[in-house]
């Protein structure tokens, strides 16, 4: 018997207006597993990591997290049930500082209501200083002089210090599932090598940390998945490790039909 996924979507599909933007998927993310989701674009990717992070609704069909059914659940819920997510575009507050954005992440463990907080407030403050800590700690494995920047705005850092921020904020809330879309985007080949490099480091020491990234560079599909689904028009049309896939036919007309 293979044991349950942790994340199971079955017959989901989400329609805009007259599109079938996603068409009764059947996916399975294991345990632990690092799974690719590529296809052309526009094939429903974002779209996927949209509905099971309840940025959209699903139009049918259901998901499960952990065993629990998550199909209705709100994006806030969902946080706290151990699900992070970075965005295809940067969702970066600029003019705040690094921490303030990073904290974001971590509002599940402030929020104990505002009556709480406001009697509790050594407690919050202890708090905030424990999340300000860890922080610092994500920040630095990645790169140790971001770690001195945590109170610098996020406008003066680069763009790789501002993808590794957005990780760390999706980090910070210690999360069984995390989705990265296109964490290419903006930056060169060799950045984001390094930044996915760095992911994959802080997971090994994590430990079990599951991941879904959405690429468009191939190389990096190839050398950091275990797994691979492949969508095109909103539907899976094969999966399987990144070698097998990348030679299927169905798949190879699929990318081929794109400019
Ligand atoms: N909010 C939306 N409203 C209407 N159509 C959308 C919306 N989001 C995505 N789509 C459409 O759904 C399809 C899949 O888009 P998307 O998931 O962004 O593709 P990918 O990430 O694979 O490039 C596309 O045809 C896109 O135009
Ligand atoms: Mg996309």
């Amino acid at each position: 018997m293979t044991a349950p996924a942790l994340l199971e979507s079955r017959g989901l599909t989400v329609r805009f207006g007259g599109l079938l933007a996603l068409n009764a998927l059947d996916i399975d993310v294991r345990h632990g597993e690092v799974l690719g989701l590529i296809g052309p674009n526009g094939s429903g990717k974002t779209t996927f990591l949209n509905v099971i992070s309840g940025v959209y609704s699903a139009s049918a069909g259901s998901i499960r997290l952990d065993g629990a059914d998550i199909t209705t659940a709100s994006a806030q819920h969902l946080s706290a049930s151990g699900l992070a997510r970075t965005f295809q575009r940067s969702r970066l507050c600029l003019p705040l500082s690094v921490f303030d954005n990073i904290v974001l992440g971590a509002q599940k463990r402030l929020n104990s209501g505002l009556w709480h907080n406001l009697i509790q407030r050594k407690a919050l403050a202890a708090e905030v200083r424990a999340i300000a800590a860890e922080a610092r700690e994500l920040l630095y494995v990645f790169n140790p002089t971001l770690a001195d920047k945590l109170y610098d705005p996020a406008i003066s850092l680069g763009m790789i210090d501002r993808r590794r921020v957005e990780i760390c904020r999706a980090l910070i809330g210690k999360p069984k599932l995390v989705l990265l879309d296109e964490p290419s985007a903006g930056m060169t080949h060799d950045e984001t090598d390094q930044v996915v490099d760095e992911i994959l480091g802080i997971r090994k020491s994590l430990g079990g940390l599951t991941i879904i990234i959405v690429e468009h560079e191939m190389g990096l599909i190839e050398r950091v998945t275990d797994r691979c689904v492949v969508l095109n028009y909103g539907k899976k049309i094969c999966e399987g490790k990144f070698r097998d896939v990348a030679s299927d036919p169905v798949v190879r007309e699929a990318y081929l039909g794109q400019s």
